[in-house]
């Protein structure tokens, strides 16, 4: 565009009569050679004239670039003088000229106005030119940098010009050769060339040039934000957000755009895995598509809900100090050393090996022995969240996995929906009872479970409602039963089974002083100078007021003696109450439970059983008595089917071993026999009677007492074996209870012994057996001579 010739000279000769081109949107400088198109008549004839004369012209600038026909008025008056080095003539009746400013002229007064302007003019000479001062060297260097920056961050100058302002040394010269390449706008360009003081110029020059540095410094940081910020997520917002825009525009937008666009940014948010986020992306786009108050479209939208409220990728930091979790153990609960022992085992690899598989542990024992407080507890050691759910009567699979979205009012699973409440993938998740869960037509919940506790499958689970697997792998399942036997076994076998057995008087009156009370106090409001319950009297409420192998009637008791405290403290009667035995029936009313009736010496007919209940262990005293009849059995006291079937095998083997015990065989044809089990409105049931039934129709029959002092426990076959039992722990606990002194056990619960602590082994003496002979001969008395048998 712009050129430049350093040769011409700035004395040059210049006419007082000129005329004059006006030019629109650029100002020519002096020294200045570029290129004009001129299409206007009154240019072209101007530049005709000037053509077959000097080929001298005076350049004006156009105050307003939009007036076709300017008057003079709308010319500036100050302009450049140029010649016209070349002249074309082009095709469609315009010139093209190569003109090159000489220098700078003001117009006096025109002289002509048509065809073309011509006018008066007077040259303009730069003022004195000043000396190469300190401050104009360094304003020039100033000027001279500030090009090369701007060079530097992308504008762009011809080379050759850099290299002329380089070398340049006239304040004037640089200040004109720069302002003429820097493309400014006219206004500002006409105001330079107006200005006779080269210093000046210098400096307007500078102004303008740190401020186009400036500019471009900002565009470049503009330019590598946007650049830098915009990636996947940035862009995608974007072009939503203008889509939103358009059709906010068109008037397009309506709820349910809105409602699609926020359900996809909660998708984004909730970083599903991919193949999740593909059918939640999917679902979207069903949605989209439909009537937004459709059956389908609810149906969808709270299957989106679902998936996007799920923690897909939420969860706790497991806190992984074991010393930390021991404390946390032992102050939720006394005792159970064994059960925290593998629980700080487990927490121990979990520290070594962080994605451990398994173990899926399992709680048996009775109720209230801290099952479910122990989970609790595991959580909070683990800083984990702890959800607890039910299995007990649940009968339906789709309980477990949810109804295929097909259903009306379809719902994912309870695992899934636990998760969902939580709101981590990784909590201690007790599924709780699963002794009690059920099977019928709508499916088998428990083989449901199998795959919800396989660490080789749940990192896939597959829930019918939500139709994407969601990883169960970071969950810790624990279960919990009162007994192990009706859980299925495939489900067994992949568990880890920890027992709880219940505990002794002396046991709980430790849980109580060292937990409940404790706690119950504070639940109360009142404090250890409020209220003292000594040793004896938490004795005797677990012996007299309660009956359970758990704590938890233990805590309702003590919680309602607090209560009366509590209460007898607000009515203004505040002093310390102290409570012992002697006063405990003041409180809690008189007791509930006698110890059954110990007899008092050895009966014929009668033998001590030991029975497991849901409560712990029990004694139960078996009645049997022979009378005249035809060969007949009676059974009374709510015997369950089992233990029915127990009694005929009973009775059988004793008749097939009549002759050795000296029993005459007429007696069993003539006779019938009537077995009795007192207590008779509970319902009792199980095999492991069958020994004490056997022992007291042989006791019956033959005539001979049974020790008073010894208790038994074993299953009977018809041939006389002795079969191992369950509970053993309890029904020694009870037995321990009732002062007995020998225990009769199957020879196979023998190691079951090491299991039962010593201080309840201490004076009783533990006989294993093998057969109903030895059964018979440690349970009944020696024959009284000379009665050999009772015959009739
Ligand atoms: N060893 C213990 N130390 C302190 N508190 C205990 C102990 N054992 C049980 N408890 C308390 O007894 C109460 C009942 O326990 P929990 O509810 O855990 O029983 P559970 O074994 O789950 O019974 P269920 O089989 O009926 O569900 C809780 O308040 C618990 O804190
Ligand atoms: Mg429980």
């Amino acid at each position: 565009m712009a050129d430049f010739d350093i040769k011409e000279d700035r004395d040059i000769e210049i006419p007082s009569s000129l005329p004059i081109l006006p030019v629109r949107d650029v100002v020519i400088f002096p020294y200045m050679i570029l290129p004009l198109f001129v299409g206007r008549d009154i240019s072209i004839k101007a530049i005709e004239h000037a053509v077959e004369s000097n080929k001298l012209i005076l350049l004006v600038s156009q105050r307003d670039v939009n007036i076709e026909t300017p008057a003079k008025e709308d010319l500036y008056t100050v302009g450049t003088v140029g010649t016209i080095l070349r002249m074309l003539k082009l095709p469609d009746g315009r010139l093209k000229i190569l003109v090159q400013g000489l220098s700078k002229a003001k117009v006096i007064k025109y002289t002509q106005t048509d065809p073309f302007y011509v006018g008066e003019i007077d040259k303009i000479i730069d003022q004195e030119q000043p000396k190469l001062t300190l401050e104009v060297e360094a304003l020039m260097r100033n000027v001279k940098e500030l090009v090369d920056k701007s060079l530097a961050l992308g504008k762009s100058f011809l080379p050759d010009i850099i290299v002329l302002i380089e070398n340049i040394e006239e304040p004037g010269r640089l200040a004109d050769l720069v302002a003429s390449n820097l493309g400014l706008k006219a206004e500002q360009a006409q105001e330079l060339l107006e200005e006779t003081d080269p210093i000046l110029r210098l400096k307007k020059i500078g102004e303008i040039l740190s401020h186009e540095v400036e500019l471009l410094l900002v565009q470049q940081k503009i330019q590598s934000d946007v650049k830098g910020e915009i990636d996947k997520t940035q862009r995608e917002y974007f072009l939503r957000e203008q889509l939103k825009a358009i059709q906010k525009e068109l008037g397009e937008i309506d709820e349910k755009t809105e409602e699609i666009m926020e359900l996809r940014k909660k998708i984004d948010d909730a970083k599903m895995p991919d193949k999740v986020e593909k059918e939640a992306i999917k679902q979207i786009n069903r949605l989209d598509k439909m009537h937004q108050d459709s059956a389908e479209a609810g149906t969808i939208r709270t299957y989106i809900d679902w998936l996007v409220e799920l923690p897909w990728s939420k969860s706790t930091k497991d806190k992984l100090d074991i010393k930390l979790a021991k404390k946390v153990l032992d102050e939720d609960h006394y005792d159970l050393e064994k059960i925290k022992e593998r629980i700080l085992e487990y927490l121990g690899v979990r520290k070594l090996k962080d994605k451990m598989k398994g173990p899926i542990l399992c709680f048996v024992g009775p109720p209230g022995v801290g099952k479910t407080s122990l989970g609790k507890s595991i959580a909070r050691a683990l800083g984990r969240e702890f959800y607890r759910m039910s299995l007990g009567g649940m009968r339906d699979e789709a309980e477990i996995r949810g109804h295929r979205r097909t259903y009306v009012g379809a719902m994912p699973g309870r695992i899934i929906q636990g998760i969902k409440t939580v709101g981590k993938n990784n909590p201690v998740f007790m599924l709780d009872e699963v002794d009690k869960i059920g099977m019928d037509f709508r499916g088998d919940p428990a083989s449901a479970l199998l795959e919800v506790l396989d660490p080789e499958q749940n990192y896939s689970f597959a829930d019918h409602y939500l139709g994407v697997p969601f990883d169960l792998s970071n969950v810790m399942f624990i279960t919990t039963a009162n007994q192990m036997d009706p859980i299925p076994s495939p489900l067994r076998d992949r568990m880890e089974v920890l027992y709880l057995s219940g505990y002794t008087s002396e046991e709980k009156v430790g849980i109580a002083k060292n937990y409940l009370i404790p706690k119950q106090l504070k639940e109360h409001g009142i404090t250890g100078k409020n209220i003292k319950i000594n040793d004896s009297a938490l004795f005797q409420i677990t012996t007299q007021y309660t009956l359970e192998a758990g704590v938890r009637n233990l805590e309702r008791q003590i919680a309602n003696l607090c209560r009366k405290v509590a209460r007898k403290i607000a009515e203004g009667k505040d002093k310390k109450y102290n409570i012992s035995s002697n006063n405990l029936s003041k409180y809690l009313g008189v007791p509930k439970f006698l110890p059954e009736e110990e007899i008092q010496k050895d009966e014929v007919g009668v033998s001590t059983g030991l029975a497991w209940t849901e409560a712990g262990g029990d004694i139960i005293y078996i009645e049997a008595s022979i009378m005249k009849g035809k060969g007949g059995i009676r059974l009374t006291g709510q015997l369950g089917d089992i233990m029915q079937e127990s009694a005929h095998a009973a009775l059988s083997y004793i008749r097939s071993k009549s002759k050795s015990l000296g029993i005459n065989n007429n007696m069993f044809s003539s006779n019938d026999i009537h077995i009795h089990v007192p207590a008779g409105a509970i319902q009792k049931d199980g095999p492991s009677a069958g020994i004490t039934m056997a022992t007291a129709i042989a006791s019956a029959f033959t005539g001979r007492a049974v020790h008073k002092n010894v208790a038994m426990t074993g299953e009977v076959t018809l041939r006389g074996r002795v079969l191992p039992i369950g509970g053993l722990k309890e029904k020694a606990l009870a037995a321990k209870r009732m002062g007995i002194k020998k225990v009769i056990i199957p020879k196979r619960n023998e190691k079951d012994l090491e299991d039962i602590p010593k201080y309840i082994k201490k004076d009783m003496q533990f006989i294993p057996v093998e057969t109903m002979d030895e059964v018979l001969s440690n349970a009944l008395k020696k024959p009284s001579r000379g009665k050999k048998g009772r015959k009739k």
